[in-house]
């Protein structure tokens, strides 16, 4: 494998983790045993993160749309994102990880949400890598919460319409302090985004891999960046345009 230049790593990586169910159904085991798998992914993703100092990692967790899932399921997910993060907050704080959550609290089971607050409020004084969970998540429902309470300063005089600008806009995201993502990846071998990051994701190169998301770890994770490393970034501009402003 060709090796990572420390000097064009993402800023921020975005990831939607699929194909926990089929990879527990391909070992005739029930789609739980492929969530707590994929909890191991989780892990060994944000290690590497931490440790090539990607500075963002967000992981979308738990969707919207996951409530439409059957119960035991449901229920399932949230027990396993308690025990995760009771067992992983002790090493967040020993490598400095600042946990965040993405999306609407309400709705998330009182013990999750008090966990996930716990884990927030003790890591919030650290920056060497910022884990983001999309917990009960969408973009969509995040870019009309965004509109509402901008819609509201204008009402009470903080802002004029005009005043709206992308920038302003991203400001009323819950990534507002966040670069936007540089790198989404998603495995599981489909090619939606699912209502992740909509409008973050506006410029972020994409990368879908056929794995299914228990057996996405480092190796995958680090064959991912170098594929993002061989891609020419244009943000709408002519490859020559990016030469010669490199050489400018
Ligand atoms: C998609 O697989 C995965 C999810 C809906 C949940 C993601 C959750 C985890 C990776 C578990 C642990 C997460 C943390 C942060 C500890 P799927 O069930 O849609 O798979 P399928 O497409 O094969 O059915």
């Amino acid at each position: 494998m060709q090796s990572i230049d420390p000097a064009k790593l993402p800023r921020h990586v975005g990831i939607i983790m699929d194909g926990n169910g089929r990879w527990a159904k391909q070992r005739f085991r029930n789609r739980i045993f492929g969530h707590e798998e994929g909890a191991n992914s989780v892990r060994e993703v944000a290690r590497c993160c931490r440790k090539l100092e990607i500075p963002y990692l967000t992981l979308y967790a738990f969707s919207k749309e996951n409530w439409q899932r059957p119960k035991s399921e449901v229920s399932a997910l949230w027990s396993l994102l308690d025990r995760f993060l009771e067992s992983e907050l002790p090493e967040m704080v020993d490598k400095e990880i600042r946990l965040r959550h993405l999306g609407d609290p309400e709705g998330i089971p009182e013990d999750v949400l008090a966990r996930l607050r716990k884990a927030i409020d003790e890591t919030s004084g650290f920056d060497k890598l910022t884990l983001s969970l999309a917990i009960n998540y969408g973009g969509r429902q995040e870019i009309l919460l965004a509109a509402r309470k901008f819609a509201q300063d204008v009402q009470e005089g903080r802002h004029l319409p005009e005043d709206l600008t992308d920038e302003v806009f991203s400001s009323y995201l819950f990534t507002a302090d966040y670069p936007d993502p540089d790198l989404i990846i998603r495995t599981g071998g489909e090619y939606r985004v699912s209502n992740f990051l909509l409008w973050q994701l506006a410029y972020a190169e994409l990368y879908t891999s056929q794995l299914l998301w228990p057996d996405f770890r480092e190796e995958q994770f680090m064959e991912a960046l170098v594929d993002y490393q061989g891609r020419e970034r244009r943000f709408g501009k002519t490859g020559d345009q990016l030469k010669s402003d490199s050489t400018d």
